[in-house]
């Protein structure tokens, strides 16, 4: 039996819902979808309120997704516009950059009228409703800016982390045939560079790149980088005598607001499109609830603008919600490991939102440095991107939130575009390593390993049966792959990618991925992206990679590899393979394990079993399970005895 920690009284007492109120919106929202998100969507500023609400059909045959979608609105100017009379001298986003001696507020007239002037900016190269932008910058101020500029003229954002390498960066650039680049000199992480300039000039050498008319820079550190004329343009030479007025164009409800690249389990990643109408209701009313926001509340979630948990709950919800968000450039270790709780005190963070990944390696160093800080304007506390261990759970309660904190665990995807299984903190009692109970208009259903849908206590596949206003709408230019990866598996529902358990009390206790993508610190990657990275190399014939356990990370990378004919492994080699992946891919996708694979389990018809590939990586040889099928069973014999984790 788990712990469970009850809503703590004084906290119900003045949340914005508690448990009556879960249990009457949540059937409310699941009986009639129509009339509540209709009532939730009055929430924004439509310059034409929506008649439509739903329009959904998730049989394949059939596929379309559209919310509000006569509807029309400017996210912009949701997000400032509408705060300006009564919280235009309100921070909006507190910047607090890598050095701890660079910090910055910003209120919202303030973000308003550099808005303004960036999305002049645009207009004046070119950028109409509809044109691709690519954002590559560091956790700085301007991302934010450039985000809201390209909302503000119904341009389509594509923001790629800035720790992704040139061949990322440029392969975003391709598939979404952007016009312009917004980057920076260069970044900071833990004191250290980061050539973001260096790399865009390396991806625009690449095929695929010449829609890129523009590269606006954003000076940032200050070093010298190159800049080639007419192509490149500084930030604030653009900026200069542009107006801070630039009226919000209005466009319709299902306008793509962005489009974020995310790994899958195979091929390139893919484009998730998200609508501007749907994606916004949705985003701040989870924002609102699951964080109990009240209006003098500091909120910080941790994320970089490069994943979606930094546009959804950094950018957009917060935003629109007319709160206060503190971006945060650097690392939870720099200059020490109390940098977190450092920041939380000096800003005074009343809500903070952060990774797995961060906690238990913040764990690892012990009390000391979070107890050397006060966090007293705390009041509750996040977790998202993998599944939390009650371990850490029960640290981070404990010792970061002082016992008085409630915890609330959110589990969602890019895909859905916000969070859809956590618990809401004044209504919902917690249970270490559960994301608890769905939100407002949200169906889950497990099927088991025969494909029937479970009722009560049941393990399986996690499905969504229904829509919600802030699910993906489409992949990029390709609707095909987005019904095929969705909605073929289990016709008539949205498959996650994920395994759940349902308790007794039917609370969701997700299992992490039942695909080949694996999560490394919070990061999602596709075991084929690093294979594919991997056999670049000339050196390489053949890669297998999977997922390990890792103490910090959740999951760690593991990979198999097979050397063409001649060749033969060397400490060096692993090494320069090691550093092959990272520049190819990233640091994120760096293999922890790389091991020599003079051959690899296959079946008689040539596909990799990854399952054992699996277990070995996992040190669990003795459930390799059947291997009489494969193609030559010697091979495992090889793969087990070397394995590298014993
Ligand atoms: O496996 C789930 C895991 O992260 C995946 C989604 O990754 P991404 O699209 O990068 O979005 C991350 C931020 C929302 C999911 O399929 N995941 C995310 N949050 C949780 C989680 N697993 C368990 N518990 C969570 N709270």
């Amino acid at each position: 039996m788990s712990k469970l920690y009850p809503v703590d009284p004084s906290f119900a007492a003045a949340a914005r819902l508690r448990h009556d109120d879960y249990t009457r919106l949540y059937a409310e929202s699941v009986g009639d979808p129509e009339g509540f998100w209709g009532r939730i969507g009055e929430r924004l500023d439509w310059i034409k309120p929506p008649k439509k609400i739903k329009d959904v059909s998730f049989d394949p045959q059939d596929l379309h997704i559209r919310w509000y979608e006569d509807g029309e609105l400017n996210v912009s100017a949701n997000c400032l516009d509408r705060h300006l009379a009564e919280r235009g001298d309100k921070v909006a986003i507190i910047f607090e950059g890598d050095d701890p001696k660079d910090s910055r507020r910003i209120t919202y007239r303030e973000l308003h009228g550099e808005v303004c002037r960036f999305a002049n900016t645009l207009k004046h190269l070119g950028v109409v409703k509809g044109d691709r932008v690519a954002i590559y910058l560091p956790m700085i101020p301007e991302a934010a800016v450039a985000m809201l500029a390209c909302a503000r003229l119904g341009a389509i954002h594509s923001v790629v982390f800035g720790g992704f390498s040139p061949d990322s960066l440029a392969g975003r650039i391709a598939d979404s045939t952007a016009k312009v680049v917004v980057t920076a000199d260069e970044g900071l992480r833990a004191g250290k560079r980061i050539p973001l300039k260096v790399n865009v000039d390396a991806a625009l050498e690449r095929p695929g790149t010449n829609s890129v008319e523009t590269v606006i820079v954003v000076r940032h550190t200050g070093s010298a980088v190159h800049m080639q004329s007419p192509r490149d343009r500084y930030w604030h030479t653009l900026m200069e005598g542009q107006s801070a007025d630039c009226a919000p164009t209005p466009v319709e409800a299902e306008h793509p607001l962005f489009v974020l690249y995310t790994s899958g389990s195979t091929g390139k990643p893919k484009g998730v499109q998200h609508s501007t109408g749907g994606y916004l209701v949705y985003t701040s009313y989870t924002h609102e609830l699951v964080f109990d926001l009240r209006e003098d509340d500091v909120y910080w979630c941790t994320a970089d603008v490069g994943w979606v948990t930094g546009h959804s709950y950094v950018v957009y919800g917060p935003l629109c919600n007319g709160a206060t968000t503190v971006m945060f450039e650097g690392v939870p270790n720099y200059p020490d490991f109390s940098r977190f709780w450092q920041v939380i005190d000096k800003h005074q963070v009343s809500l903070f939102y952060t990774a797995p990944t961060a906690i238990r390696a913040l764990m690892r160093e012990g009390e000391a440095p979070v107890k050397q800080t006060s966090r007293a304007s705390l009041r509750l506390l996040g977790s998202v991107g993998e599944p939390i261990n009650p371990e850490a759970w029960e640290w981070y309660h404990r010792v970061v939130g002082d016992e008085r904190c409630p915890i609330v665990d959110t589990w969602w995807q890019t895909e859905t575009g916000g969070i859809l299984i956590s618990p809401l903190p004044g209504a919902i009692a917690t249970k270490p390593g559960s994301a608890t109970l769905p939100f407002f208009g949200i169906k889950p259903a497990i099927v088991n390993a025969d494909g029937e849908v479970k009722d009560g206590v049941a393990e399986g596949n996690l499905l969504i049966t229904d829509s919600w206003p802030g699910q993906v709408r489409t992949i990029y230019g390709d609707h095909q792959r987005f019904i095929e990866t969705y909605f073929s598996a289990y016709p008539g529902n949205y498959f996650t990618g994920d395994g759940a358990r349902r308790d007794e009390d039917g609370y969701y206790w997700i299992t992490g991925r039942v695909d080949d993508v694996i999560n490394v610190s919070g990061h999602r990657l596709g075991t084929a992206e690093v294979e594919s990275a991997l056999v670049a190399h000339p050196k390489v014939a053949e890669a297998a990679v999977v997922g390990c356990p890792h103490d910090i990370k959740g999951q760690g990378i593991y990979a198999y590899v097979t050397l063409v004919a001649g060749e033969t492994g060397s400490d060096e080699l692993r090494k320069e393979l090691i550093a092959w992946v990272r520049k190819e891919i990233g640091p994120i996708a760096t293999p922890d394990y790389l091991q020599w694979a003079p051959g690899l389990p296959k079946t008689r018809s040539g596909k990799i079993m990854r399952r054992i590939l699996r277990k070995i990586g996992e040190n669990l040889p003795d459930q390799l399970g059947d291997i009489t099928t494969l193609a030559d069973p010697g091979v495992v014999k090889n793969l087990v005895d070397e394995r590298l984790i014993k």
